[in-house]
């Protein structure tokens, strides 16, 4: 059952705000429940505000993060100290700063050539959510953004792996996208087995890929971003009023 939710907030600092609220309260619901939490963490640049501000003495509590795993969305195939590496983001906003254990961080390997790559991050996802062949990863939270083309993680239109069915997926990107390199990423599948689902969107260049993602979910043809829609969870848009503009009045 899905249950999907749309916020808007006046600015971006404000989305952010609201994304570190809700982290805390998946984190402290999945701990309390199985005494662990899974977060997979969106690349780009929007989450750097969540990120900072989790890093931060406001979310210093030892006890979630301890018991928290953070996985990743998706990689760019470059090393982790490349400028352009979702985990280098992470790892400066985040990772360095809150007391997370060193094992429980699973980076995805983007330095690899693209099969060893994806195979060791499926291998990964097997042994730390103990599947069986088959099985889909359940992440307590997936943090999500959304390109201007409406692509999502690295699910971008007309490429292949949109239609993937495993778990991780490798893609080239279109010639338009920067930075212009490959990328590993976790697949719709995945994606849409996940308990929470929360996209981050801020700027008025977002506004026309936001309005035709949350019009997919009735469209013949919905943006890769339209299509994350959790088989048995919770999808929520955190939206500023500029990512929001295009959006029909509230009922
Ligand atoms: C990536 C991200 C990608 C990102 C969107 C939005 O690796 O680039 O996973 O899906 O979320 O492109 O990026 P911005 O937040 O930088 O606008």
């Amino acid at each position: 059952m899905l249950s999907s939710q749309i916020a808007v907030f006046p600015d971006a600092p404000a989305v952010a705000g609201e994304a570190a609220r809700r982290w805390v309260e998946v984190a402290r619901d999945a701990i309390a429940a199985r005494g662990v939490f899974t977060v997979a963490l969106a690349g780009g640049s929007t989450p750097e505000t969540l990120y900072r501000l989790l890093a931060g003495p406001a979310y210093a509590d030892a006890a979630m993060w301890a018991r928290t795993q953070i996985f990743f969305g998706d990689e760019r195939c470059v090393s982790p100290d490349d400028p352009h590496s979702n985990y280098r983001l992470a790892r400066e906003a985040l990772l360095d700063h809150a007391p997370i254990p060193t094992a429980h961080i699973f980076r995805m390997r983007g330095e690899l050539p693209g099969p060893e790559a994806v195979a060791d991050y499926a291998e990964t996802l097997h042994r730390e959510f103990a599947l069986s062949p088959g099985d889909l990863p359940r992440f307590d939270l997936i943090l999500l953004g959304i390109g201007t083309d409406g692509h999502t993680a690295s699910l971008f239109p007309t490429m292949p792996a949109l239609e993937a069915e495993a778990l991780v997926a490798y893609s080239a990107v279109p010639s338009y996208v920067n930075p212009n390199v490959a990328r590993i990423t976790l697949t719709l599948p995945t994606l849409n087995a996940a308990a929470h689902v929360l996209f981050q969107v801020t700027g008025a260049g977002k506004a026309p890929a936001v309005r035709d993602a949350l019009a997919g979910h009735a469209a013949a043809d919905p943006s890769p971003a339209g299509r994350v829609r959790p088989t048995n969870g919770v999808l929520a848009w955190l939206l500023d009023a500029d990512a929001a503009s295009l959006l029909p009045p509230a009922r």
